[in-house]
């Protein structure tokens, strides 16, 4: 056995890391240690060492080179037990997957036909218009069945029509060609350069309905976000989409092309990928909109991916604008989307790594990201500070959210903007699990009892427990972060949009935002365990020191004299902290009080965790105060803390001569390459019954109120 294997837990109580269970005391330890599991585990760690020792991993040799090949080689240096290129077949796998989804050649073709169907027809009736295809039928990561998403290029057909009219206006006399084409094409109904996208789209929708055969449920959508004439082609089922006002779309589609021809590995990644994400739903909410990932986003999340390797596989896109010609340059809505039209120009990448092992480099890389603190910009291949993103040169409109993944070309687009906090708590949790998967001895090596292995397991679909979330954000940790036994952690992830203009302007190109972040984390903390929930708190500048009966009797002292604060450190009022004068936030802000890890150790004298649902409902019943953003969860902070003054009249006549529960809660912030976050450790002092059950409202409680605290107070 190995020492380390074993680490005590609190209150006499033991750890065993390898087979990973808790043991109350030293003789269930000592029978544990002889029985046979951890026995068993023991040998096979032995002889996976031994193997390990006399192991060599070789890579970068050719593609098709032999077992017999590589052991010819290494008999030079040594006898050669065994050859085993495992990482192949993980390979194999990959490519396999992107055979089994990409369009084939019939399928690509019946897209074209249709396409020039609708060309023929709509040239009729809108001249010099063009139909594209953008999208996954085009951009290289083709399924079958995929929607065809479509742009209606009306601009010259709008020049033409602007001219012929004041051709019209001028000579006195109509131009008999735009008058027979106008005519038949409905161009006479309908004036192209002022007409809203809607109009036009009702239009699109007569022609395509009455006029293209083969065509059905026609349906113009012109509430969404982008307004697009829906349909279906009859004889293949097929579903797509038209749009007229998606110019850059059409040259992402362009762009992603590109990036899939600079690099055989990138096509059969982000095919696994975008499978992954919608297996574990997600990603490609089937019904568009919502709060899924799409997969546009999914892909640049893997083209951003291949820019940061280490010997880069694809290039940044302003690495790709300087390989464009004068004949590249494009501008779409002011936006500078210059990228060469093919990489002939573009050097091949030296990296030589395999498709098995970026595969888990990818989980690893994202499982370990900074998705709130960050945003992510494919144009330089970097991570920025979102702080860089919010001063006053920024673009505003960018929609900061749980993960920002910058569009390369439209720069105030946030391509995840549509994801709420629950989707990416399940995005990070996934991750974590695909990344713990594969490096795991299946992810690599064939099973031999036929069990799933590789990317099959990966790829397995969410079971229905599985789908719902997590079951508490709160308490998922980050991946680079290991929690011991017996801790009870609060997480409060970094979230700009609690911040007032003010601080976001303040915290404009700032490195320090975390410290600003940690620093109301702890003000919002104290406030709401003190004013809102009515604990003793105090201060300890001794974070990590046992605590003893001298420490509960201090908070007792601390209870009976009325004395809530016994630190060094002079807080203020919390009700004035609330109401707090901007300049005095400011010089908060610029000096952080609360640095490194703060500890307090606190105590609970009511019950005041139950019941609190009838009370709050009784007040908003009272208040008419509305239900609508917190589901009966929790209310403002003015009423929570009524709920609890409320809950200590009911225990008045209770004995209060000592604390129902003591603990400790420590702040410490986690960040830099991995979510930034402030972490709150919660430890019980005394052994209680009651701390689970307090520790348990703790848990949905403190993360909605610090928000709301941190929101109101900024
Ligand atoms: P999708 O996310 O549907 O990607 O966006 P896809 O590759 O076509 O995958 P399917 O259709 O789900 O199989 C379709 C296209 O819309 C544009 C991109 O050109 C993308 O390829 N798009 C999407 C944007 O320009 N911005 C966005 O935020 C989303």
């Amino acid at each position: 056995m190995s020492e380390s294997d074993i680490s005590p837990l609190g209150r006499g109580g033991f750890h065993c890391s390898l087979c990973d269970v808790r043991l109350p005391n030293s003789p269930t330890l000592n029978d544990h240690i002889k029985g046979k599991k951890h026995q068993k585990l023991l040998s096979v760690r032995r002889t996976r060492k031994l193997q390990q020792e006399r192991s060599v991993f070789v890579s970068g040799f050719q593609k098709g080179m032999s077992n017999l090949e590589i052991t010819d080689y290494f008999q030079k240096f040594g006898t050669v037990a065994n050859v085993i290129m495992d990482k192949d077949k993980v390979d194999e796998q990959l490519k396999k997957l992107l055979e089994l989804f990409e369009f084939t050649d019939s399928e690509r073709m019946l897209r074209k036909l249709i396409v020039s169907l609708i060309q023929e027809v709509f040239s009729e009736f809108f001249p010099s218009c063009k139909v594209l295809l953008f999208g996954s039928s085009v951009n290289a990561f083709d399924i079958h069945g995929c929607d065809m998403d479509l742009f209606l290029d009306l601009e010259n057909t709008t020049t033409y029509q602007a001219n012929a009219s004041a051709t019209a206006e001028t000579e006195g006399v109509k131009d008999a060609h735009f008058e027979s084409q106008s005519e038949d094409s409905i161009l006479s109904d309908i004036d192209l350069k002022i007409s809203t996208a809607a109009e036009i789209l009702e239009v699109v929708a007569t022609v395509l309905q009455k006029c293209v055969p083969g065509v059905h449920k026609v349906q113009a959508v012109t509430t969404a976000r982008l307004p697009v004439v829906k349909f279906i082609h009859k004889e293949s089922g097929l579903q797509g989409d038209i749009s007229i006002n998606n110019r850059l779309a059409v040259r992402n589609t362009t762009f992603l092309q590109l990036c899939a021809s600079l690099d055989p590995r990138v096509r059969p990644l982000v095919y696994t990928i975008r499978h992954w994400a919608k297996q574990k739903h997600l990603a490609g909410n089937p019904f568009g909109g919502g709060s899924l990932m799409n997969n546009y986003a999914v892909t640049l999340l893997v083209v951003f991916f291949l820019q940061n390797r280490t010997t880069p596989i694809l290039p940044t896109v302003n690495d790709l604008k300087e390989h464009a010609g004068e004949e590249d340059q494009c501008i779409i809505d002011g936006w500078d989307c210059t990228f060469p039209r093919n990489g002939s120009k573009i050097e091949a990448t030296t990296n030589t790594e395999g498709l098995c092992e970026l595969l888990a480099e990818f989980y690893k890389f994202y499982a370990a990201f900074d998705y709130a603190g960050t945003v992510i910009s494919l144009r330089d291949g970097k991570a920025h500070l979102v702080t860089d993103f919010i001063g006053p040169d920024s673009d505003k409109q960018f929609r900061f959210g749980p993960i920002n993944i910058q569009d390369p070309f439209e720069l105030s687009h946030n391509v995840s903007g549509n994801i709420n906090e629950r989707t990416a708590q399940r995005f990070k949790r996934q991750l974590d699990e695909a990344c713990k998967y594969c490096r795991s001895l299946q992810y690599q090596r064939k099973s031999t009892k036929k069990k799933a292995w590789g990317i099959v397991r990966l790829l397995q679909p969410l079971s229905s427990t599985d789908c719902s979330p997590a079951p508490s954000p709160s308490l998922d940790h980050s991946p680079g972060k290991e929690m011991s036994h017996g801790e009870n952690m609060l997480s409060i992830p970094f979230k700009l949009l609690c911040l007032s203009e003010q601080t976001k302007k303040r915290l404009h190109g700032s490195q320090d935002f975390r410290e600003v972040w940690f620093d109301k984390v702890c003000h919002a903390v104290l406030y709401v365990m003190e004013s809102i929930l009515k604990c003793s708190c105090s201060y300890t500048e001794e974070n990590n020191t046992q605590i003893n009966n001298a420490e509960i009797n201090s908070l007792d002292e601390a209870k009976n004299k009325e004395v809530k604060i016994s630190s060094g450190l002079k807080r203020p009022n919390p009700e004035e902290e609330i109401a707090e004068t901007s300049s005095n936030k400011r010089s908060r802000t610029e000096a952080p009080l609360y640095q490194g890890e703060v500890t307090w150790q606190c105590a609970v004298w009511n019950r005041i965790w139950i019941g609190r649902r009838k009370i709050r409902r009784q007040l908003r019943y009272r208040t008419n105060e509305s239900d609508s953003d917190n589901c009966g969860i929790i209310s403002s902070l003015e009423t929570e803390a009524k709920i609890t003054e409320a809950i200590l009249q009911q225990e008045e006549n209770s004995d209060k001569s000592s604390p129902l529960v003591t603990f400790r809660l420590s702040a410490f912030l986690v960040g830099g390459n991995e979510d930034t976050r402030t972490m709150i450790r919660v430890t019980p002092i005394q052994d209680s019954t009651l701390f689970v059950e307090f520790f348990h409202f703790l848990e949905s409680f403190i993360p909605k109120m610090i928000e709301k605290c941190i929101e109101k107070s900024d």
